[in-house]
């Protein structure tokens, strides 16, 4: 019997949000020198950034840029890389000498050359309330108070008017310099957020929520006292995950997007429970941004944590597969998954990879491009009936707690309707040997018309991408006519096909 897709446009779960195709540009390894911004490279634009990177990201419709950490926002001080003394400064925590010449404006210039929003996250851990009320002073506000005037005085006559910011980032983290326990971070939080809401009533707050899923954590505690504290305060709570196949399963490594899944699913009812108690006007209830998410764990011990060439990951065609699960998770959950942040942008945890005269496009990019060009709308939730398997107990993250999942469908679906009538399918086969040949379904009206089919696949779920090869990509297939309530396609093993 065939696998089975039911599509139901009467079925909604909420709009998609644009913000969900977000990325993450941190101070750290080659991210900023010699990714973004690389003033001797031949491939420099007159200010200094890489073009490359910069149609790249285009092409990737990055809608919105998460900046300057991670970690590094944490012992981060804002003034340094602005005027023309800049500081040079011992970079904490990915060990480097932060020469402080890309700063706020250099980020603005570089966020408004590709197009996407800027998102700031202050400085939580050795920060004060002080400096990131300056910081937003600095940013948003027009004329008059000193920050703004010197902000023209560096060359900026206008405000950049940065509307998306973050309470720290990770402060549940051992590893987060400056670390709090849950209630001390929620008292810091509530007074920062509110010198910063009087500086500019427009801005929309993050808070940061749990990061550290390791078995002697209780991130729901985290969370629940950070929602319990912010609860009137901010507009999205943060979350993120890292996942990896250190032990090379492939289908424990292909079932982890259901635990960001399960994370959605457990802080959306803790969501619900507080808005329940809560007084926020006319402003929409909480939502998630994963704010941080991606495969990353073989450049992820020793050396390849610190110093120039930090956090080098290199993906093959599993790991795509996996960031197409992400996605699909985010859309299944459209309701309340209303940002998130691909960690990173370019040569650390990556999508684009560069040297001094080249780049390439690693195999994360091309599903991440695909979603970001095509799912919106509003989305749907799909019925699915497909072949299941069962994992082994396995890791999610590296250090974090054991999981393990049942009853995982080999096809893994999301999908999205417009007002013009087009319907986007994404599906991941995770079979890894056999193509599945699957009748979808239209429950509500006809499906007419061509259908676009483009696939993301290679040779081999190891198959990678260089600087001489693309061995994995999109190709775009030829289109399906259809005319009726059925059709039915066979998804090839190991691949993610969008269907539109
Ligand atoms: O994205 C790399 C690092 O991962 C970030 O700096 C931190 O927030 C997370 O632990």
């Amino acid at each position: 019997q065939n696998a089975r897709i039911k599509i139901d446009v009467d079925r909604i779960v909420g709009e998609v949000d644009s913000l969900i195709y977000g990325n993450f540009l941190e101070h750290l390894g080659r991210a900023v020198y010699s990714g973004a911004y690389d003033p001797d490279s031949p491939l420099a634009d007159e200010d200094g950034f890489r073009k490359d990177v910069i149609q790249a990201a285009k092409d990737l419709n990055v809608t919105q840029l998460r900046y300057p950490g991670g970690n590094f926002v944490s012992n981060y001080h804002w003034q340094d890389g602005v005027g023309s003394d800049r500081v040079p400064r011992m970079e904490l925590a990915w060990g480097r000498l932060e020469s402080n010449e890309f700063g706020t404006n250099e980020f603005m210039q570089f966020t408004n050359k590709i197009g996407a929003k800027p998102y700031f996250a202050v400085n939580m851990g050795t920060g004060t309330m002080t400096e990131a009320q300056r910081w937003v002073e600095y940013t948003n506000v027009e004329e008059g108070p000193y920050y703004a005037e010197l902000r023209k005085k560096h060359g900026y006559e206008e405000p950049w008017n940065i509307k998306y910011w973050s309470l720290g980032n990770e402060m549940d983290g051992f590893w987060q310099i400056g670390h709090l326990n849950a209630e001390d971070y929620a008292k810091k939080a509530r007074e920062t957020a509110k010198v910063m809401q009087l500086t500019d009533p427009a801005i929309s707050l993050i808070a940061a929520g749990a990061s550290n899923f390791r078995p002697d954590a209780n991130p729901m505690h985290w969370n629940r006292v950070v929602l319990e504290e912010l609860k009137n305060v901010v507009d999205y709570l943060a979350l993120h995950i890292y996942v990896g196949n250190p032990d090379n399963n492939y289908y424990n490594f292909l079932s982890t997007p259901l635990v960001l899944e399960e994370r959605t699913e457990l802080v959306e009812g803790l969501i619900r429970e507080i808005m329940s108690r809560a007084d926020r006007g006319d402003r929409p209830s909480i939502k998630i941004a994963w704010d941080e998410w991606n495969v990353w764990y073989r450049a992820r011990a020793g050396e390849s944590m610190s110093g120039e060439r930090a956090l080098e990951e290199r993906y093959n065609l599993e790991d795509a597969l996996v960031v197409a699960g992400f996605l699909n998770a985010f859309v299944r959950n459209a309701d309340i998954v209303k940002m998130a942040n691909m960690a990173q942008l370019v040569n650390v945890i990556a999508p684009m990879y560069t040297n001094e005269n080249d780049m390439f496009k690693q195999t994360i990019y091309y599903p991440l491009q695909l979603f970001s060009e095509h799912t919106y709308g509003t989305a749907l939730d799909v019925y699915v009936d497909s072949e299941t398997y069962d994992t082994e107990r396995f890791f999610v993250g590296l250090g974090e707690s054991q999981t393990q999942q049942s009853d995982v469908p080999y096809l893994d679906v999301s999908a999205s309707y417009k007002d013009n009538g087009e319907v986007i399918i994404n599906v991941v086969n995770r079979h890894k040997d056999k193509a599945i040949t699957t009748d979808i379904i239209s429950q509500k009206g006809k499906f007419t018309g061509g259908f676009k089919v483009y696939e993301v696949n290679g040779p081999d779920v190891k198959a990678q991408n260089n600087f001489e090869e693309t061995n994995v990509e999109t190709e775009e297939k030829s289109s399906i006519q259809a005319d009726g309530s059925k059709v039915t396609y066979s998804f090839p093993a190991h691949s993610y096909t969008l269907i539109k």
